[in-house]
């Protein structure tokens, strides 16, 4: 029969790996915790519509890497391909807004983009993330940015690169996008079939561009930090005096736009040079119309996600380490023992919190030895037939050899940490 493998750029994580993920998420969810933020757990999969909404049909995320289909009721269904858009359908969904100011949401959790996987781009990723709800200040802006900052900081990731912009409000976006075209009309033939059509339906996507040649032209184009009113600059020089007081070091690219259509004001992504090509670390903005869009009240937001898999790779956790080690292993050797064995087994766990396995394939005394050493075993408890005629098993240390018995029925006290203490 032929066998079956995972999809393309979809992969399994195994104990070797998610062991260190779950080091990393205990510090996530430490580090929102303290930031008053709550985590919220949505479903993977939601209404098709909730996405085409409001990230835009000319982006690349709905037009062609959403995962969507019609389910037996006739619904169109689509996988998630990121977070946001599920947290503000839950807080609009759960009135949130009655509950507090300012909603703070943070999640960790799988979405899904149809791309072409390579190096950081897989078509399942992880996201973690958060999502502040309800206040149109920029400390909020630079309380969210410098958490998106701090957190690889915190974790000790080098080459940080902080850029921010402001990409204004969605009438500034629209006279931005007619300057921006008018700058463009001389070039249009110049362009590739993607940015033509992005220049009939959003040009402001354009400047997402990665071909070089494209760049060359976009340099030029007037700023759309120019097209800002007062209070819009205002509220971006303030996001960048809160983050110079908090020591955020960035940089200004007035051409940062983000490859979803729902930001407004302020953007910004943080890069890193040493995890290759796809170097997005994390991305995130203003959406002040996305509440409202989805059938809300007029609620402003802020907001970033980040990819497990690349903050894995920029803190070179992403190969595979070694097993952790285990406390005991048990040897047995016949009926009895492996009776005797399930028993300690289950004293040592369960009273004791020790982390013991024991052989399950009955194996000769000599493979459940390797399985031991394999195991990385501190102590193993050997029951061979001798030692259950008379009552006892041998506690050996795996790392001087050193052995002794003793009696069956107390043998789990010699691992008493606190009854070892009391006896001296
Ligand atoms: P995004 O820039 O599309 O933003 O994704 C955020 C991060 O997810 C990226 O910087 C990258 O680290 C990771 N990522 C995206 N696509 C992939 C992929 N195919 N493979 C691996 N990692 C990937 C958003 O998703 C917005 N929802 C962020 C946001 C939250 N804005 C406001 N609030």
């Amino acid at each position: 029969m032929m066998k079956i493998n995972s999809i393309k750029g979809m992969h399994d994580l195994f104990s070797s790996q998610t062991q260190n993920w779950k080091q990393i998420e205990n510090l996530l969810h430490n580090f929102f915790d303290i930031h008053g933020y709550g985590e919220i757990r949505t479903p993977v999969v939601e209404k098709a519509d909730l996405f085409n909404r409001v990230i835009g049909d000319e982006t690349d995320i709905v037009n062609k890497e959403m995962y969507s289909w019609k389910d037996q009721g006739g619904d169109v269904l689509a996988l998630r391909p990121e977070l946001t858009a599920p947290s503000v359908r839950s807080y609009i969904e759960h009135s949130m807004d009655k509950r507090n100011k300012v909603a703070k949401l943070y999640y960790i959790g799988p979405a899904f983009r149809r791309e072409r996987p390579q190096k950081g781009r897989q078509r399942q990723f992880y996201q973690y993330g958060i999502e502040a709800i309800g206040s149109e200040h920029p400390e909020q802006d630079a309380e969210v940015i410098s958490m998106a900052y701090n957190i690889f900081n915190m974790l000790g990731v080098e080459n940080l690169e902080l850029v921010i912009n402001s990409v204004g409000s969605r009438e500034t976006k629209k006279k931005y996008s007619k300057i921006l075209k008018e700058y463009l009309s001389d070039n249009v033939e110049d362009l590739s079939d993607v940015s033509k059509e992005r220049y009939a339906k959003n040009p402001l996507r354009i400047l997402d561009s990665k071909s070089k040649e494209e760049q060359n032209i976009i340099k030029g184009a007037p700023s759309i930090l120019e097209s800002l009113d007062d209070s819009e600059k205002k509220h971006f020089a303030q996001v960048q005096r809160f983050l110079d007081k908090l020591n955020i070091p960035y940089t200004i690219d007035p051409q940062l736009v983000r490859g979803l259509d729902y930001y407004t004001l302020t953007t910004f992504e943080i890069r890193t040079q040493s995890i290759g090509s796809q170097d997005a670390l994390c991305g995130g903005g203003r959406y002040n119309n996305l509440v409202e869009q989805l059938g809300g009240k007029s609620i402003p937001a802020i907001g970033f996600a980040a990819g497990m898999e690349r903050l894995m790779m920029a803190l070179n956790l992403d190969k595979q380490t070694a097993e952790a080690k285990i406390d005991v292993f048990v040897i047995s050797a016949g009926d009895d023992a492996v009776t005797n064995s399930l028993k300690i087994c289950d004293t040592l766990r369960n009273q004791l919190g020790i982390k013991v396995m024991m052989d399950f394939t009955r194996g000769s005394f000599k493979s459940q030895m390797r399985q031991a050493n394999k195991l990385n075993a501190e102590y193993v408890i050997i029951l061979g037939e001798e030692e259950i005629k008379r009552k006892v098993g041998i506690i050996k240390t795996m790392s001087s050899g050193e052995q002794f018995e003793a009696p069956l029925d107390t043998i789990h006290k010699h691992f008493d940490v606190e009854h070892s203490k009391d006896d001296e």
